[in-house]
């Protein structure tokens, strides 16, 4: 990290209101992120060198991604590339616009470098986000960094509605990513997480599947037009990638159920994790005023248990289902430690508050060394080396 983020960009940002810092922020990103000469001097600043990983079909440039919730309302989007990112998950996106849960919402716990959030899904919907994006691919700032996109359940929407609402949203927004996340994972709206259970996800992953072949033939046949053209989506004729993504608060047989889905409902991989709604001991009496919020808690405490989920899901799958890994990662040393437990490629969020705008170049250029290092000769070949 550098002394200049450390010593003298941290201090000010934290003086002040966390959602309040982070709405600036990415107003000042995504005013930037219009400004093509500013934009290339960001990059030439945070640019990440090269580390490229194929999966699920695509190219991504480096294996270190933006996590979802940073930028929910693809306010920044050609931002996060000149910062060094391999990749962006955008959202938590739901078919109904929502404002979240009242402020404050968003607590930092400085000390153990952890945030807790509560958050609610506050986005603009499915079809806001999905004009959003067709307004970014108007321009020719579009990244060239894979773009995933985090599909969440609308507050409203009841449970047994689940499924209908998310292929709404997978509906609209199917045009406009290169994959998509199912988060049945977040603790901020109330019961989503009990469609972590086998029977209410495999209902959500059939429809989202129904809707993924009938647009995937559309596009073939060149019947019904999608919003944007043709030559802008990167694989026109094949259906979209669909992960899910899981809370480390699931037990392992929980987590084993999930994956009995993965072959019959086309899994391309999943997303370990969201945050976690346990809390650290601690008899540091900020810490645990901070930590008596309700909400979840990411960042350094998450780390070892997500990637204690990472590695049973690896062990289980034999390797044969590609996973993210998140949670607590704040270098290359956290970087590495979650891709030798079985992850192919990884997503931060607390880490950037944390480490700044230098955490993903340093990220990656920590992953080369360590490379280097070891008598590996590609970074796929690292993923699940400390798993079994
Ligand atoms: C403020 C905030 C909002 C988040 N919103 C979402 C979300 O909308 N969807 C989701 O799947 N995860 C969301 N997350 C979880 C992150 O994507 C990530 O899984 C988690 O924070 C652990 O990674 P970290 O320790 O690097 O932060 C959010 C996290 C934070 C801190």
């Amino acid at each position: 990290m550098s002394w200049f983020y450390r010593k003298l960009v941290r201090p000010a940002l934290f003086s002040l209101d966390s959602e309040e810092i982070h709405n600036r922020t990415l107003d000042v990103l995504g005013w930037l992120g219009r400004q093509g000469v500013l934009c290339e001097a960001l990059a030439s600043f945070y640019g990440a060198p090269e580390l490229p990983v194929e999966l699920f079909g695509l190219t991504f440039p480096n294996p270190v991604g933006l996590a979802a919730g940073m930028d929910k309302q693809a306010a920044a989007v050609p931002a996060w590339e000149a910062l060094g990112f391999g990749f962006i998950e955008l959202g938590g996106v739901t078919w109904q616009p929502q404002s979240g849960n009242p402020a404050p919402r968003m607590f930092r716990a400085a000390a153990d470098e952890a945030l807790i959030n509560r958050m609610g899904f506050n986005n603009p919907g499915a079809e806001g986000l999905a004009a959003t994006l067709a307004a970014w691919r108007a321009t020719s700032r579009w990244p060239r960094h894979p773009v995933g996109l985090n599909l969440g359940k609308s507050k409203d929407a009841p449970l047994e509605a689940a499924a209908e609402d998310y292929a709404r949203s997978f509906r609209v927004l199917w045009p406009h990513a290169d994959f998509f996340v199912v988060n049945v994972s977040s603790p901020n709206t109330p019961n989503l997480r009990q469609l972590q259970d086998r029977v209410a996800l495999d209902e959500i992953l059939a429809a989202l599947q129904e809707v993924n072949r009938h647009l995937s033939v559309v596009n073939r046949e060149g019947s019904g037009v999608p919003a944007i053209p043709r030559s802008a989506l990167r694989a026109p004729h094949s259906a979209k990638p669909i992960l899910v993504k899981v809370a480390p608060d699931l037990s392992f047989e929980a987590l084993d159920e999930i994956l009995e889905l993965a072959g019959p409902r086309q899994l391309a991989g999943m997303v370990a994790t969201n945050t976690t709604i346990t809390r650290p001991e601690t008899n540091d009496p900020d810490l645990k005023r901070v930590y008596s919020e309700a909400g979840g808690l990411s960042g350094r405490p998450l780390r070892a248990r997500s990637t204690e989920v990472v590695r049973h899901l690896y062990r289980q799958t034999k390797g044969a289902l590609p996973i993210i890994g998140v949670g607590g990662i704040f270098g290359a040393e956290d970087a590495w430690e979650k891709i030798t437990a079985g992850a192919s490629l990884v997503q931060l969020y607390t880490g950037l508050v944390y480490r700044g705008p230098g955490a993903v170049k340093e990220t990656v250029k920590g992953l080369q060394r360590r490379l280097e290092e070891s008598s590996l000769g590609s970074l796929s070949e690292a993923v699940g080396t400390d798993a079994m």
